[in-house]
């Protein structure tokens, strides 16, 4: 299963991501894929070192852009080949189909049944724009094979760019993180509006949430669509805030494992 965590900026998208890695990994394998370029905190949330930029292995940016400016058929510096099925190319940047267990072990940080990658980083000043992340997001996504106990947990940047990048096709789930805020319940509303027209199921995490206005958000959104509702917890702000590992279990958590392995 591949998840996309999305959501307002600071709704809570790297906080669920970690929680909700480090719980499905009780059961499965899981994939944590860190498509924002300007996330510094998840690897230390889930208790590993930053991973290098998967970006780097195309290459980097300069290498990617060339890579994906060549005529999709013909084989590129080695690392494109036409596949063998009716003559189209498998794709341009991957040789073979990757599984987890196939990753490049360079570019994957891992610990126990977690392992995470970057897709890229910013780091210089005007290194241009981050479109070649969004492309690497999906050639990535659509090269990889899961098996049934395989779960990918895409944590991404805020807004809703990657569905106009076209990205969010290769989700069978989002999962839309929604603080108690007026700009969330209404950009909740087109998470639900895109992900239906690219496909995906939609679902929505409401996060931070006190007891007195529980009520009120879930008239805000379908609650046909809830997934989990997680409330303001100080322990994991606090956590959070330090840069630390998460070691707190969370009940709303555990029920989203549940819900999600169940739908
Ligand atoms: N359930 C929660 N209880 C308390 N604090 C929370 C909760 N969820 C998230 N936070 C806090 O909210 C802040 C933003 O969280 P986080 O970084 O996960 O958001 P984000 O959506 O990934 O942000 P960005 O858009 O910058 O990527 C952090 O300080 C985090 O500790
Ligand atoms: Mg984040």
């Amino acid at each position: 299963m591949k998840i996309a965590v999305c959501g307002k900026g600071g709704s809570g998208k790297s906080t669920i991501s970690a929680l909700l890695a480090k719980q499905m990994a009780k059961t499965k394998n899981v994939l944590v894929l860190d498509t924002d370029e300007s996330n510094y905190g998840l690897h230390g949330q889930l208790g590993l070192a930053a991973p290098r930029d998967l970006m780097e292995y195309f290459g980097g940016k300069q290498g990617f852009k060339q890579k994906q400016r060549a005529p999709k058929t013909a084989p590129l510096g080695g690392l494109a080949v036409p596949g063998a099925l009716g003559g189209q190319p498998k794709s341009r940047f991957f040789e073979e189909r990757w599984s987890f267990s196939g990753l490049p072990p360079e570019f994957v940080e891992e610990k126990g049944k977690i392992r995470l990658m970057a897709i890229g980083k910013i780091h210089e000043f005007g290194e241009g724009c981050a479109c070649p992340m969004g492309v690497l997001t999906r050639e990535f996504l659509e090269n990889l094979d899961l098996t049934e106990n395989d779960i990918v947990i895409v944590d991404t940047e805020a807004g809703v760019e990657h569905f106009g990048r076209g990205v969010a096709k290769d989700f069978d789930t989002i999962l839309v993180v929604v603080d108690p805020s007026f700009e969330s319940l209404k950009l909740s509303k087109k998470f639900d509006e895109l992900g239906g027209q690219a496909g995906n199921r939609v679902f929505f995490v409401l996060n931070k949430v006190e007891e007195d206005i529980k009520g009120e958000l879930l008239e805000a959104v379908d609650s046909s669509k809830v997934a989990a509702v997680i409330p303001a917890d100080r322990e994991l702000f606090r956590a959070s805030l330090k840069g630390a590992e998460f070691d707190i279990e969370l009940e709303g958590i555990a029920k989203l494992a549940e819900f999600l392995d169940k739908n």
